[in-house]
């Protein structure tokens, strides 16, 4: 079972971060040096996925032109001699073959899958959330396909959270364990409360999922918030078909809302080679001295 396309799913307005996001889709909001939907796309990448669908909407052009050619940027840096960043322009381009569909209308993100239904054909594929940046030793989705490989089967992302915070996602009802990290899935439920949570195991934003799932979610009714869920629809698959959660190993930062935006800039900025250290010192002289401004 090969992985070969990926579905990022680009199309919210992003309301928690206006408003920044008002006219700069919130998957172009910088992160250090790259905006946030360059990681995503890279992670799927290093997992071995070669195409990439982009679902947009109106406003979100910035993300195609982000991942085209730039010919007079690219002719007027190497006129003046900066090869190496009209290379790293260039190598934006050409990560990957990346395609882009409007998901026309705001109906959820079971809607904006089941748009991408052309694109993915008849073989499993992977999602990756705009939002959620994940970093692992092994790259996130990689855990994903290895799981849905080994098992022949549905994997996504699940990780253990506390019962305050269960309602921002789905939870899932885990049967057994099958081997390191991977356990059977048998039932889901989109932002339970935690009375009505299956687990505390959360659905974070990865999945692989066999193409079954798009003839379910051409049947499947609007849900939480009026609008068709992902989760209703993979409800059904797991009732269906053998799947797997993989608590995977790895950093996961919410890059849609202000505080997981914060601490991933933080972080990353932390990491980079030129401001790092200086960074660090910056941060810890700060916290001592601030002063209101
Ligand atoms: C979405 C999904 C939810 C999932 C979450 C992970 O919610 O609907 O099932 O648990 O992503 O981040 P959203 O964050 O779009 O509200």
């Amino acid at each position: 079972m090969k992985v070969r396309k990926a579905v990022i799913p680009a199309a919210g307005l992003g309301t928690r971060l206006l408003p920044n996001t008002k006219s700069i889709p919130k998957e172009m909001l910088p992160l250090v040096d790259k905006p946030v939907i360059q990681y995503i796309v890279e992670e799927a990448v290093s997992a071995g996925v070669e195409e990439i669908l982009i679902i947009t909407n109106r406003g979100k052009s910035p993300i195609e032109d982000y991942f085209d050619y730039a010919p007079d940027l690219e002719e007027r840096l190497r006129f003046d001699g900066k090869n190496k960043d009209a290379d790293t322009v260039r190598a934006v381009a050409d990560m990957a073959d990346i395609f882009f569909l409007r998901q026309k209308e705001t109906k959820g993100l079971g809607h904006a899958i089941w748009r991408a239904r052309s694109f993915v054909g008849d073989e499993p594929f992977a999602i990756l959330l705009g939002d959620d940046i994940m970093l692992g030793k092994k790259p996130v989705l990689k855990q994903l396909v290895e799981a849905a490989e080994a098992n022949s089967c549905s994997s996504i992302a699940i990780r253990e959270i506390p019962d305050d915070a269960i309602s921002k996602y789905s939870s899932v009802k885990i049967d057994h364990k099958i081997s390191n990290r991977v356990y059977s899935i048998t039932d889901m439920n989109e932002k339970p409360t935690p009375d009505e949570k299956l687990s505390n195991y959360a659905i974070m934003g990865r999945y692989v999922l066999t193409p079954g799932i798009f003839d379910i979610l051409e049947h499947t009714a609007p849900g939480r918030n009026n609008e068709i869920q992902l989760t209703d629809g993979m409800k059904t698959l797991c009732g269906m078909e053998h799947f797997v959660g993989v608590d995977f190993e790895g950093r996961r930062y919410d890059t849609g809302n202000l505080k997981g935006y914060l601490e991933s800039i933080i972080d990353f900025a932390l990491k980079n080679e030129e401001a790092g250290a200086w960074l660090k010192q910056f941060i810890i002289d700060k916290a001592k001295s601030f002063e209101e401004f």
